[in-house]
């Protein structure tokens, strides 16, 4: 699971620094917590989520991990792009948004899970 976090997370670094720059060079932040997010839980969150399963790979081939990895990478790209839509004001998007975060939280509950049961003591 740690390769396919990281082949994913470089994608997302790709994406973010690109929005970065289109909204450094427009001096239009209205996308700044998208760019934000999609660094952080794209790039920084799922690097992380997979260099430690690759230090780990009894881990990483886990059902948790499985589920972990699925959550967190449909949760994502429905959060990013709900929350596009709520900072342009389309409100009545909100429900969705909160649900792919809550989704979301729970992908890094079981990473929690798995990450105790995986480094003794
Ligand atoms: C070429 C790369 C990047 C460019 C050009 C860029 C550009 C920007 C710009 C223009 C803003 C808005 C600043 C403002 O509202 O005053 C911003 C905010 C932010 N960027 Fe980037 N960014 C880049 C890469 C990254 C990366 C790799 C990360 C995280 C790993 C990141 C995390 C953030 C965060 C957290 C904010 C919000 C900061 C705040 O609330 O003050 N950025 N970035
Ligand atoms: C389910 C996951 C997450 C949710 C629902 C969430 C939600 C939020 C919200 C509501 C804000 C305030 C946005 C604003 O006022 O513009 C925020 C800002 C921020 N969050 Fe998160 N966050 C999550 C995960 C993370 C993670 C994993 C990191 C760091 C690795 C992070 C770092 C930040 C930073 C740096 C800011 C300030 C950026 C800005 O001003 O746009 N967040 N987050």
């Amino acid at each position: 699971m740690g390769n396919r976090f990281l082949r994913l997370a470089v994608i997302y670094v790709l994406i973010g620094i690109t929005m970065g720059i289109v909204m450094a060079a427009s001096h239009d932040y209205t996308r700044r917590p998208v760019h934000a997010h999609v660094n952080l839980l794209g790039w920084a969150s799922m690097a992380l989520f997979g260099l430690w399963y690759r230090s780990a790979p009894a881990a990483g081939e886990t059902r948790l991990a499985k589920l972990h990895f699925w959550i967190h990478n449909i949760a994502l790209p429905i959060q990013m792009a709900t929350l596009t839509m709520y900072v342009y004001e389309n409100k009545a998007i909100e429900p969705v948004l909160a649900l792919a975060s809550i989704v979301m939280g729970i992908g890094f509950i079981l990473f929690a899970i798995n990450l105790w049961k995986h480094t003794g003591d």
